[in-house]
């Protein structure tokens, strides 16, 4: 039988080696979104078909080609989420967060599922870092989301990923932009793609984020949403730019922004990489909840791509936090040795230590091999002699010395010492990255 070992395309794994970086960017981001007041909510991952066909829009590319739908046991029609925004409204309205204290704020961290063309920075499962604010029409709200995902980046140390923003309206003034579109469109009719000639009289915008050239070179020259806003959703992008003038966040407005989803309206944003990588997008949709069957209440947020960041970051040359590593190899010789290290590693871990300790049986000689390729900061050896004196010597591995240490408190203390006195330098380090923001 052959060995299945390749993983379905589009997919990654995040190995042990790596990891650690996940983890420091996913707690770096969910930490400022609670400084802004955003909590943390877990939805699941399959939802029903139609949520996703009600929020994100029956002619998005999501939904017409993207989803991973099927069938279940019970001939339910189930979907892998694409994107995070309609499970969070889903349940903000199925546990009536709605109907109490508003705004509602919720942060995120989800994989998502898009049956797309593989290639760098675009995957079939991703991961997505997100914000969803229910309940908030003011435009200082457009600006506290759009701060929280620039605080993030400047926080894990980017400093030159640009803010693009733009408004698409509300349906009152969408409705004269999507004459001046279907005007437009209609003369290239013959060349658009298949999608877009049914998009053409279904939903003329979405022809505008149609990833296919012929579609995108004939959407470049077409009439823009920002030339046709009401007086209300002028007024609303007015003032949410000068919140942002105010707290001395740069931007420039894009108005070839339209986002590939529905349910946007008025604000969307996007934060685009020096190599053009949009990092992450969003915006307002006063009407998604109403849409779900909820109340005629406004939302907005934000999703960022946890391997997008990963890979600005690392393209960018940001620090990350020193990959873990174990504080203490213990070796013991004999069997005696081994339930006094079994003993003393529970404890020292217990304690808060990283400590590791042969569970192979190999040799002494084996075991500090192996110690010197998990990159152990300190060893001690634990023999006859040493269980009968209770002092054994602990090795500094990286220099070689080793000082004298009784095996019962006398290790933990001078083992926390050492580890803290590592985990200030470590955490000063860190900080250099933001002081040399500024
Ligand atoms: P989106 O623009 O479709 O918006 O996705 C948000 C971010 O997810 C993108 O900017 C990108 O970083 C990442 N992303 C999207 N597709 C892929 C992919 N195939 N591979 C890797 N990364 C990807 C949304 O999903 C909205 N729910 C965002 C939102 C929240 N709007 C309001 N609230």
């Amino acid at each position: 039988m052959s060995l299945i070992t390749q993983a379905p395309r589009g997919t990654q794994d995040v190995l042990p080696d790596s990891s650690y970086k996940w983890q420091y960017v996913e707690q770096t981001a969910l930490s400022i979104a609670r400084d802004f007041g955003f909590h943390e909510i877990r939805t699941p991952v399959f939802e029903h078909t139609n949520l996703f066909q009600r929020s994100v829009g029956e002619t998005t590319d999501v939904v017409q080609k993207e989803m991973y739908t099927f069938e279940d046991k019970g001939g339910r029609s189930i979907t892998l989420r694409p994107e995070g925004t309609a499970g969070a409204a889903r349940a903000v309205l199925e546990h009536g967060l709605i109907n109490g204290a508003l705004p509602v704020k919720v942060s995120y961290i989800t994989s998502c599922y898009r049956y797309e063309k593989s290639q760098k920075g675009r995957y079939r499962e991703f991961h997505q870092f997100g914000v969803e604010c229910f309940g908030a029409l003011a435009p200082q709200a457009d600006a506290e989301v759009i701060a929280l995902a620039m605080q993030i980046l400047k926080s894990v140390g980017l400093t030159d990923v640009a803010l693009h923003i733009n408004s698409i309206g509300c349906p009152t003034c969408r409705a004269r932009y999507h004459e001046a579109l279907k005007a437009y469109f209609a003369s290239y009719a013959e060349t658009l793609c298949g999608t877009c000639q049914d998009r053409l009289a279904r939903n003329p915008m979405r022809i505008l984020d149609c990833k296919s050239p012929v579609c995108g070179e004939i959407a470049a020259a077409a009439p823009v949403m920002m030339d046709y806003l009401c007086e209300p959703c002028a007024a609303h992008f007015a003032q949410v730019k000068g919140c942002l003038d105010a707290a001395e966040i740069p931007y420039q407005v894009d108005t070839h922004i339209v986002r590939g989803l529905d349910y946007y309206t008025r604000t969307v944003f996007e934060l685009v990489s020096p190599q053009g990588l949009v990092v992450a997008g969003g915006g307002r949709y006063d009407g998604l909840l109403q849409e779900l069957g909820g109340p005629a209440q406004p939302g907005l947020g934000f999703g960022m791509g946890v391997e997008r960041l990963l890979m600005v970051m690392e393209e960018a040359g940001c620090r990350f936090p020193a990959a873990p590593q174990c504080d203490l190899y213990l070796a013991p010789m004999g069997e005696a040795a081994v339930s006094r290290c079994f003993a003393l590693a529970t404890a020292l871990r217990e304690g808060g230590m990283t400590v590791e300790f042969d569970v192979v049986g190999r040799s002494l000689k084996a075991q500090m091999k192996y110690a010197d390729k998990l990159g152990a900061r300190y060893t001690v050896v634990v023999g006859d002699a040493e269980l009968e004196s209770g002092v054994a010597k602990l090795k500094d591995m990286t220099t070689g010395e080793t000082e004298e240490v009784s095996l019962d408190g006398g290790l933990y203390t001078l083992l926390r010492q050492k580890t803290l006195d590592r985990e200030l330098a470590g955490v000063a380090d860190l900080f250099s990255n933001v002081a040399e923001i500024g």
